[in-house]
């Protein structure tokens, strides 16, 4: 049987995920947050004390890293890491950091491929991260570039933080988003950037029950095509 599959992309505090997993809930497909994976390899690659930028050493501990990933009776997504659950550990800010510097490495990313494509291959399904659209899924049936102006998402980020009990300045916030978008727009392989197809939607002035409302109308106007 043929899945269906919507790909959401964009930078960091677009709204990505809250709005991906409503949308999910909405047509009732899989929510999965690839970003979750790139963070559990950048957790268990600082927990073994390699250099992130080095993409040999990160390469070769790739092996020893057992990742995986379930859905727990709250229906939420789990990720594991050789059997831990590191659900909650890798919302960290400084996750945020390692998940970005693992995910340029090659290797890594194509040791996550397969993960990611299996799961759209048995499942319909939601999926949001930064090259979905362009790598991962590029026949998703509805694809979607989300975005919105860095204040904007760092406001967003810093509240998300806050709920979390990391205190932290929106100063800081901001510095750490737009020197993430910095590294996940110009890296060298798979990086952020907008599919051809997909369709831009920029929550800015949004709030988040008029930007669910775009979302549905623009992902279920595409299934129909
Ligand atoms: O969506 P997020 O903030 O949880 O993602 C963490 C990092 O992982 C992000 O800075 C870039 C990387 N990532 C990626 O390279 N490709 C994806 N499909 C998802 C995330």
């Amino acid at each position: 049987m043929n899945h269906k599959s919507i790909a959401i992309d964009g930078p960091s505090g677009a709204g990505k995920s809250t709005l991906a997993k409503l949308l999910a809930r909405e047509l009732g497909f899989l929510y999965v947050d690839t970003g979750a994976i790139y963070r559990t390899v950048g957790l268990g690659a600082s927990r073994m004390n390699v250099c992130l930028e080095d993409a040999r050493a990160v390469e070769s501990i790739l092996p020893q890293m057992k990742i995986e990933m379930g859905y727990g009776e709250d229906g939420l997504q789990h990720m594991y890491l050789n059997g831990e659950d590191v659900t909650e550990a890798i919302r960290r800010n400084e996750i945020s950091r390692y998940a970005s510097l693992v995910s340029a490495i090659p290797a890594v990313r194509d040791y996550l491929l397969d993960m990611q494509r299996r799961l759209a291959r048995e499942n319909d399904v939601i999926m949001d991260g930064r090259d979905i659209g362009t790598v991962v899924l590029p026949h998703a049936g509805a694809k979607v570039f989300l975005t919105a102006a860095p204040e904007a998402r760092a406001r967003r980020r810093l509240l998300e933080l806050k709920q979390r009990g990391q205190e932290t300045e929106l100063e800081t916030v901001l510095r750490d988003i737009v020197q993430r978008d910095e590294q996940d727009r110009n890296r060298a392989v798979a990086p952020l950037r907008q599919a051809e197809d997909a369709v831009l939607l920029d929550t800015t002035e949004l709030g988040l029950e008029e930007s669910l409302k775009a979302l549905i109308s623009l992902v279920k106007g595409r299934l129909a095509q």
